[in-house]
């Protein structure tokens, strides 16, 4: 016998609520989301502002790829469909730490623009600030931190985002970063535009 198992579930209010919860922290809870290919700095780049933010009393986390691929999305391979999931578990845990209050930082590859659209549209798009870390494939590849372009290019690995596997670069993304220019100069326009935009009530 089949069941609609999903008109059985109906979802709960509760009365502490977003809104309440930003009242009483002053702020607005938001998901900056960078991306950008593996090796272009948004974990630096997101670690960098976390901990501005974390000195001027913001609650905040952030939502790295390979972390979430080492619990969350752990059962998850580097095809496109798995890749997409990946996305939308990410979006849905990042949607849950809106409702809580946080100001959430992801960083993680999304490599395709219909992937982002999704994010976009889970989180609703006043919530969503996409950031593009835009730093060229052969810098990235000359950094290489984790040795995985020289494992790609040796066929150790497949399905190599930028390499045997597909980047589709934002072309209207809310902030644009040259991944070339240093990290200081970065976070200064970073926390400059988020300024501007009354996401965060201090600057640098
Ligand atoms: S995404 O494409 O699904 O958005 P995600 O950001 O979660 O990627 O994970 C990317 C991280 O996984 C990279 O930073 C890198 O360390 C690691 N990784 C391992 N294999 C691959 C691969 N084939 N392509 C891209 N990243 C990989």
């Amino acid at each position: 016998m089949k069941h609609n198992f999903k008109k059985n579930i109906i979802f709960q209010k509760y009365e502490i609520t977003r809104i309440k919860r930003e009242n009483k922290n002053g702020y607005t809870s938001k998901v900056i989301w960078f991306t950008g290919l593996s090796g272009s700095g948004k974990s630096t780049i997101s670690n960098m502002l976390e901990k501005i933010l974390f000195k001027n009393n913001i609650n905040t986390y952030i939502l790295d790829g390979d972390n979430m691929r080492s619990g969350l999305c752990s059962d998850l391979t580097f095809s496109s469909i798995d890749r997409n999931e990946n996305i939308r578990r990410i979006a849905e845990v990042a949607k849950l730490m809106l409702d809580a209050g946080i100001i959430v930082l992801v960083s993680v590859i999304s490599p395709y623009r219909q992937q982002r659209l999704l994010a976009s549209n889970i989180l609703g798009k006043n919530n969503f600030i996409e950031v593009f870390v835009d730093t060229p494939l052969h810098i990235c590849e000359e950094r290489d931190p984790k040795g995985l372009y020289k494992k790609s290019r040796s066929n150790k690995i497949s399905n190599f985002t930028g390499i045997d596997s597909l980047y589709e670069f934002p072309e209207k993304p809310d902030i644009y970063l040259d991944g070339t220019y240093s990290l200081k100069e970065n976070i200064k326009k970073l926390v400059k535009i988020l300024y501007t935009n009354n996401v965060i009530f201090f600057s640098t």
